[in-house]
């Protein structure tokens, strides 16, 4: 019989999402006139809008007549679609990037997994604590950590706690590490990092040789002027980070799905043999080798994110998830729980009313304000005691959620 890959066995719970959907249909199905309320998994509600449905019907059409068929595209992506990402969203931050260095995906969950594959795994990595589970599970996954401890801390990981004490932002790990991640705007807390805060952590990936993985998957709900979009906005950045971007969550496009990476030329590896060699190299002969590219009515549908109608169709919706941020940030504070994150980010991260575990509010807020989030535990063992509500719902289901929560736990 085949061997299974044992890594995943040490994967402790099922992952995070599906488990609160199990919970949820659980309750659902015992309850079902009960009005749930789903602020939990960060999954817009908004439809697409209308200058990115159109080039998307546009892009469905050209595939009805032999002169505008499209095949198989390029595996990196069509360059008219990287071209006008990096015009509109690098150029004005001052980054200058090339069409090579930009690779379209079908999103930035799967590329921050992906990646794994170009990095040897005798590297030794850090990951922030709470994080996005996908950064920690991949690496059980492909073998790069033993066992979790009975925190939930694997062995041969490094971790990197973000409390209300360090402000959530990661310290420099405590040994030598070869590969660091990032996410800022940060899923989950929503907090973000300063120009001073990336720029020490560049300075510190290029003293120390560290790649650093930067998710930006949030960068769009950024509304302080002075916070940095992107890591390359930073010098020295190209020569030491790797950078995720995301329709998702700015465009509406999780059902969609269309991501991209930056792998900046000058971004070197060594070999076994000490020589160095380009990352931007090896993710291309990957992605040429596992992926087909994005499909030609998506990216048509992306560059119309761009285009000046589109943007401003865009923008609006953002706004409009940021005053849900702001309604939850607010309510919730003013009730007395403490809250943080939602003012850069469609993320509120609260501390859980009357030292309640994060499950335990779960339960709690699901079976008596039926309203869903996701516990802070889920996203690892610095989570707990914390919970994350995100702004992506509709108004009125927003303000109801708020209302439920304020008269059951508002002082
Ligand atoms: C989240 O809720 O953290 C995100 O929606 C998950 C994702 O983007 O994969």
């Amino acid at each position: 019989m085949a061997r299974i890959n044992d890594n995943y066995l040490k994967l402790q719970a099922g992952y995070l999402f599906p488990e609160i959907s199990r919970r949820v249909s659980e309750f659902t199905t015992a309850n079902p006139d009960a009005q749930v309320i789903r602020l939990g998994i960060g999954d817009v509600t908004k439809p697409l809008v209308p200058a990115v449905l159109k080039a998307f019907h546009e892009g469905v059409d050209d595939m009805a007549q032999g002169v505008s068929f499209h095949g198989y595209g390029p595996e990196q992506g069509y360059d008219w679609l990287s071209q006008v990402i990096i015009d509109k969203a690098y150029k004005p931050l001052g980054v200058e990037l090339k069409t090579s260095e930009v690779f379209i995906s079908d999103g930035s969950k799967c590329d921050s997994a992906n990646i794994l594959d170009i990095f040897d795994l005798g590297n030794k990595v850090a990951i922030g604590d709470p994080v996005y589970p996908v950064y920690n599970d991949t690496n059980v996954m492909v073998g790069r950590s033993g066992q979790a401890d009975d925190k939930g801390y694997y062995e041969g990981l490094v971790y990197m706690p973000c409390t209300e004490e360090n402000g959530f932002a990661p310290a420099f790990p405590s040994e030598k590490v070869d590969v660091i991640y990032l996410c800022f705007p940060n899923n989950p807390t929503g907090t973000v990092a300063s120009k001073e805060q990336l720029k020490a952590w560049v300075d510190y990936a290029i003293e120390s040789d560290a790649v650093i993985l930067f998710d930006a998957a949030y960068e769009a709900f950024i509304t302080e002027t002075d916070i940095p979009h992107s890591i390359y906005e930073i010098e020295g950045a190209k020569q030491c980070a790797i950078e995720f971007r995301s329709f998702s969550k700015t465009a509406g496009f999780t059902g969609v799905r269309c991501g991209l990476t930056v792998v900046p030329e000058e971004l070197m590896g060594t070999t076994e043999s000490g020589e160095k060699y380009s990352f931007n190299k090896l993710w291309n002969r990957r992605q040429c080798t596992k992926f087909n590219g994005v499909s030609y009515p998506v990216q048509k549908a992306a560059a119309a994110v761009y285009s000046d109608e589109g943007w401003a169709q865009v923008k609006e919706v953002i706004d409009y998830y940021m005053e849900n941020a702001r309604i939850i940030r607010e309510g919730l504070s003013a009730a007395g729980i403490e809250c943080f994150g939602g003012v850069n980010a469609p993320y509120i991260w609260l501390k859980t009313p009357e030292g309640m575990t994060s499950w335990d509010f779960f339960d709690k807020l699901l079976n008596e304000c039926f309203v869903v989030g996701t516990p802070g535990s889920g996203f690892g063992p610095s989570g707990e005691g914390y919970f994350r509500l995100s702004a992506f719902g509709d108004r009125a289901n927003v303000e109801t959620a708020v209302e439920r929560i304020r008269q059951k736990w508002g002082k």
